[in-house]
């Protein structure tokens, strides 16, 4: 399946051959920079400049560091997926989508959990932008268990949860989700080839599972119909995070030959 063409990484000038697969892949791994300072942050983008062209910066950097931690990213030409994951009432939510569009992300998470409205106000919020980022709804948290989602007044089941909130935020136009990768096969099947759905919980066999519950491996995502994968630890914090990410690169080159 094709990255949908506005989505591809802006520093792409010239056109990459389907046939390269590794480049391919290249535009799909997005690099999470969880660390607690802008310095770590630099370093670590440093460490895969020549690997990684992704990089998805949450709540504890951006918290830390501001938006002036960005600048770097988006000068230098790497897409940045800014994953503050928003949710708020509508106007609050839309100011904030609007503020993010001018700071140069590519893609960016809002809870599903907000509602229709929300959902709505943060698309509106991008008419008459050019070149907007993508936005992603989170469906359901991969710390939310059922019992989690009891304890919130919720007696559906996290997969069915998943699949409401999906189906609120298509109706919403909202085209792109996060999800773990045991509902990326029925988002798939949901949103179609149009979907955009970014999948956290990767794990590369034989690393450290870390506190994630719902992993697969690139491979494994891919096939299920993963668009983009996010992977923080098993790169970020191997000895060598470059030849990491080679290996990641590696095994979902082999996976995207299936596909494409
Ligand atoms: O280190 P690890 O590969 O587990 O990092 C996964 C990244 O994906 C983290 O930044 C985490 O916050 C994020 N994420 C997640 N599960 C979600 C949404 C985001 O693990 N449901």
């Amino acid at each position: 399946m094709p990255i949908p063409e506005r989505l591809k990484p802006s520093f792409a000038t010239t056109r990459v051959p389907v046939t390269d697969l590794v480049e391919e892949a290249r535009k799909r791994l997005i690099v999470a920079l969880d660390v607690p300072d802008a310095a770590s942050a630099a370093r670590l983008v440093s460490q895969l400049d020549s690997t990684c062209r992704w990089f998805k910066v949450g709540l504890e950097l951006f918290v830390a560091a501001g938006p002036a931690v960005l600048e770097p990213l988006v000068k230098h030409g790497y897409s940045v997926f800014l994953d503050l994951k928003l949710n708020d009432i509508p106007n609050t939510v839309a100011g904030a989508v609007r503020s993010a569009a001018g700071l140069g992300v590519r893609m960016m998470t809002l809870h599903g959990s907000g509602g229709p409205a929300m959902l709505r106000a943060a698309r509106a919020a991008l008419d008459g932008v050019a070149d907007p980022p993508e936005l992603l709804a989170v469906t359901v948290l991969t710390s939310m268990d059922q019992a989690q989602l009891n304890a919130i007044g919720l007696e559906r089941s996290p997969a069915k949860q998943v699949e409401l909130l999906a189906r609120m935020g298509l109706d919403a136009g909202i085209r792109g989700f996060v999800c773990s990768p045991q509902e990326v096969a029925s988002l798939r099947t949901l949103t179609g080839a149009e979907g955009v759905l970014v999948i956290p919980g990767i794990r590369p066999a034989g690393a450290a599972i870390g506190d994630q519950k719902r992993i697969a491996t690139p491979a494994e995502a891919l096939r299920l119909g993963a668009s983009y994968l996010v992977v923080g630890r098993p790169i970020t914090q191997a000895a060598n995070p470059a030849e990491a990410a080679e290996a990641v690169l590696k095994e979902m080159a082999e996976a995207l030959k299936a596909r494409l």
